[in-house]
C-alpha cells in the first residue's frame, strides 16, 4: 500500500512535469471514479487506482513491463539515428516515465523485445550471469549445412570475443533456416556467428526469451501488452 499525491501520480505515470501535472487537476482533465478532481494535495491510495485523464482510463502502475512484438526498422537506440525509435510505438506516457528496450534488437530484427521503468529488473534480465536463453529465427543467404550448424554449437570465435561463442541449441527448420538458442546477447551475435560459420544472416526474428513466446501473447507487428505476474516468472525459465 502505498499513498501519494495526485501530483506526483500523474508525474509518476508519465503524464508530465509535476507543473504540467498540476495544471492537468486544475484544468479539470483528470476524474477519479467519475469524479473531477478539484485538488491535487491530497495523499491518495495508489492500489487499483484507475486514472481517467483526457478522458481516457489509465491504470496506475508503479513500474511497467511491456512486451512489444518489434517491427522491422525500429531503433532501440535512446537517441535513434536512421529509423524512428521504438518508444514511437508506444504511449507517450512511457517515454516520460523512462521506460527502456531490455538489451536491444538490431533495426532490421523483428520479435519479442522486452520494455520496463524498473532499472534492477532492466539490469537482472541483462545479466549474462543469469543465462537467460533467447531463442531465433535466422533466415539464412545460403543453405544451411551439417557443418554450419556443428560449427554453431562447437561455437566460433568472433573478433574482440576472448573465447568462442556458441550456440546453447542449433536445429535446421528449413532449407535456409534455422533455430538458434543463445544464452548470451552481444552485439549482433546471430549475424556475427553465422558469418564467422560460413554463412550469412538474410533476416533474424526473436520468437521468445526465457519461457516467454510471442506466440503466446499474439502479439502482431507493431503491438505491445503489459506483462504480469506470471508471465514475468517465465523469463527467468527455460
Ligand atoms: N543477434 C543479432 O545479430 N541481432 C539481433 O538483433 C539480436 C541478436
Amino acid at each position: 500500500m502505498s499513498k501519494l499525491s495526485l501530483d506526483r501520480i500523474l508525474q509518476s505515470q508519465g503524464f508530465g512535469t509535476r507543473k504540467y501535472c498540476r495544471a492537468l487537476v486544475e484544468d479539470g482533465e483528470v476524474r477519479i471514479d467519475g469524479v473531477v478532481q478539484t485538488g491535487y494535495k491530497g495523499a491518495l491510495e495508489t492500489a487499483a487506482l484507475t486514472l481517467n485523464v483526457f478522458g481516457e482510463d489509465w491504470q496506475y502502475r508503479e513500474r511497467v513491463y511491456i512486451a512489444l512484438h518489434k517491427p522491422a526498422n525500429f531503433e532501440c537506440s535512446r537517441k535513434p539515428s536512421h529509423h524512428p525509435g521504438v518508444l514511437t510505438l508506444l504511449p507517450e506516457q512511457f517515454t516520460w516515465r523512462d521506460v527502456q528496450p531490455v538489451g536491444r534488437l538490431d533495426h532490421d530484427t523483428t520479435g519479442l523485445l522486452l520494455m520496463s521503468d524498473d532499472g534492477p529488473f532492466i539490469h537482472a534480465q541483462s545479466s549474462p550471469k543469469r543465462h537467460i536463453p533467447k531463442i531465433y529465427l535466422a533466415f539464412t543467404e545460403e543453405a544451411v549445412t551439417p557443418a554450419l550448424v556443428a560449427s554453431l554449437l562447437a561455437g566460433v570465435k568472433l573478433h574482440d570475443e576472448p573465447a568462442p561463442l556458441a550456440a546453447l541449441s542449433c536445429v535446421q527448420r528449413g532449407d535456409k533456416l534455422l533455430e538458434i538458442v543463445l544464452e548470451q546477447g552481444k552485439y549482433h551475435q546471430v549475424k556475427r556467428m553465422l558469418a564467422a560459420a560460413g554463412n550469412h544472416c538474410a533476416a533474424l526474428h526473436r520468437c521468445a526469451v526465457g519461457g516467454l513466446t510471442l506466440d503466446a501473447l499474439g502479439l502482431e507487428p507493431g503491438q505491445w501488452c503489459y506483462l504480469e505476474g506470471a508471465q514475468l516468472d517465465l523469463l527467468a525459465s527455460r
